[in-house]
């Protein structure tokens, strides 16, 4: 009698792309106090109790106060990869084949680090990335929608100018009162650069700056999109064209956007057809990565292989990677499917 050495199990993760991820929301505590101690900055917390204490959010506001003010360790292009390698290897952990990442230049910039500094820094841990994680990339560069539109356009001009290694644009941080109708020419611009367009929408703001994120600013994917539920003909066109909605679960329950898990709109997405993936949005801070956003969900909703394989195939198809690097990912999710059994 032989015996053959039992295959290994089929991984939890489907293989699958992260499609909104802000990198300085992939800073943990850890690093934040190791960055802090390396650069010679003092912490308005004495320790990681402290600052951990401060990680309850009422609303997209009240993260965003800690989010910005905890960027003041990242001083050195060292630092910005540090953080970038740091979420690369975990995300590789949780299946994630490719990754398009959002970062926020203004905040770095208002705070007197230079572009260069901060991009540098973020593309050149992207650039090792598929050697070094089996992760393909793309960087975004997201405009804070609570500061103006020109001094977003000077510096997607100073993008420009450097040739960054930027894919495209995005629109974030508060978004009740500074609607997309206040981005027009930035977006213009973009297009016009041969860019790629996103936009945060309809996470704490209304479902008319979906509408609106689509009309004036042509963007591709809207991230977040969850309010989109409240305006039935938007559910209908958003389903009739397929766009590509970048939804985060564990993200919408700290922020307060849906009171639990368990009434995430997300089943009510899917049900309507909409072309949705989900995602980790800023780990360090709501809880977790992609993997746990879907373990949450398998929880709470008993999600099973068909529905993981429907985001996991929407991510990829919705992501801006070349159609061979499409089709090596959506070959790596079937044989994943067949493994589950
Ligand atoms: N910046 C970082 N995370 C964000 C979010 N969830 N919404 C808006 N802006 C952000
Ligand atoms: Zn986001």
């Amino acid at each position: 009698m032989t015996f053959s050495a039992s295959a290994a199990p089929a991984p939890a993760m489907p293989p699958l792309a992260e499609l909104h991820l802000h990198i300085e929301g992939t800073l943990e505590p850890e690093l934040i106090f190791a960055l802090a101690e390396r650069n010679g900055i003092e912490l308005p917390y004495a320790d990681l109790d402290e600052l951990r204490a401060r990680y309850e959010f009422s609303d997209l506001q009240s993260f965003l106060d800690l989010y910005y003010a905890n960027m003041s360790v990242l001083q050195t292009e060292a630092d910005f990869a540090d953080m970038t390698r740091a979420y690369l290897r975990r995300a590789a952990a949780a299946g994630v084949r490719h990754a398009e990442i959002m970062m926020d230049p203004q905040a770095h910039v208002d705070r007197g680090v230079p572009l260069a500094t901060a991009v540098n820094g973020v593309a050149s841990a992207l650039a090792a990335s598929e050697a070094e994680f089996g992760i393909s990339t793309g960087l975004i560069a997201a405009f804070l929608r609570d500061l103006s539109e020109e001094s977003a356009l000077i510096v997607l001009e100073e993008l420009l100018a450097m040739d960054a290694p930027i894919i495209g644009i995005g629109l974030d941080s508060a978004e009740v009162g500074n609607p997309p109708s206040k981005f027009i020419r930035l977006y213009d611009r973009a297009r016009e650069a041969g860019l790629r367009l996103i936009a945060h929408a309809g996470e704490e703001g209304p479902a008319s700056y979906v509408t609106d994120a689509l009309d004036l600013l042509k963007v591709e994917r809207i991230d977040h999109g969850i309010r989109c539920m409240e305006d039935t003909a938007l559910v209908a066109r958003l389903a009739e064209e397929q766009v590509p909605l970048t939804v985060c679960p564990l993200s919408n329950v700290r922020l307060g956007a849906v009171d639990t898990l368990a009434d995430h709109p997300l089943p009510a997405m899917l049900d309507a057809g909409l072309n949705v993936c989900v995602n980790s949005d800023d780990p360090a801070y709501f809880g977790g990565h992609v993997d746990d956003n879907f373990a949450g969900l398998k929880a709470v909703f008993g999600f099973g292989t068909d529905v993981l394989e429907t985001l996991a195939g929407n991510s990829i198809r919705s992501s801006f990677i070349t159609a061979e690097r499409r089709d090596v990912l959506l070959a790596e999710l079937d044989a994943w499917v067949r493994a589950q059994g």
